[in-house]
């Protein structure tokens, strides 16, 4: 059988003060991940807000778990969201009156998980999780941002520079718990970086440029 799509975009266009980007087609399948580069203001973060729910494009459609999202009920996309999107953004959705521990206490209880101490380990963060969200640095907060998604065992994972404030080797541990996480999970990963290298480490590369999406891996 082959793998089943998990996520599907026809003919996408979106313009803000200029265009961005048009007649986009992407598909993922599960157990993949895609990354997508271009150059600061070429519509990336756009995008991404696009396919997971958050924006509705000028024109085309998007096909999440076989539903076209933009068809959906308001209650719907938020059921969507809640129980198969992780997503991992550059304002982190944390609680910042809790302390990290207790941010990942909410996800694990929403979704009857548990919080996985080898994780936090691998994230550098079992030492700090204690600690008040406003108390860690922006590296810290992006870590705990990614256990909590990744506590929720999300089926599709949108990160948008989630290494961003992160060190290379560090960085590098990110991609691999994530290719990890998908692979282990059959789940799928659409990465937003401006980072070549760690792009490279996605089954599929695409560059955003002058308003076309083009295949780099
Ligand atoms: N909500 C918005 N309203 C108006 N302009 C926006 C909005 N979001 C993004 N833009 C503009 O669209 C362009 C692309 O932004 P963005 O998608 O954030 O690019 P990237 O993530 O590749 O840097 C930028 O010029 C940005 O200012
Ligand atoms: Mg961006």
């Amino acid at each position: 059988m082959p793998p089943m799509t998990i996520l599907e975009a026809r003919a996408l266009a979106h313009s803000f003060d200029y265009p961005l980007f048009r007649d986009l087609d992407l598909t993922l399948s599960a157990g993949e991940s895609m990354a997508i580069i271009g150059v600061s203001g070429s519509g990336k973060s756009t995008l991404l807000h696009i396919l997971s729910t958050l924006l509705e494009p000028e024109a085309g459609s998007v096909t999440l778990f076989g539903k076209e999202l933009y068809a959906l009920k308001g209650e719907e996309l938020v059921a969507l969201r809640r129980d198969d999107l992780g997503m991992i953004f550059q304002s982190h959705y944390l609680f910042k009156g809790f302390s990290g521990y207790e941010n990942l206490e909410v996800a694990a209880i929403l979704a009857g998980e548990p919080i996985d101490p080898v994780l936090l380990k691998r994230l550098k963060i079992d030492g700090v999780i204690g600690q008040k969200v406003t108390e860690l640095s922006g590296g810290q907060q992006q870590r705990v941002s990614i256990a909590r998604v990744l506590t929720k065992k999300p089926r599709l994972i949108f990160a948008d520079e989630p290494t961003g404030n992160l060190d290379h080797d560090t960085a590098l541990e990110v991609m691999a718990i994530f290719d990890e996480y998908i692979k282990s999970h059959d789940a799928s990963l659409v990465l937003v970086t401006h980072d070549e290298e760690l792009a490279m480490r996605c089954d599929r590369v695409y560059r955003l440029h002058e308003e076309l999406f083009e295949p780099v891996k």
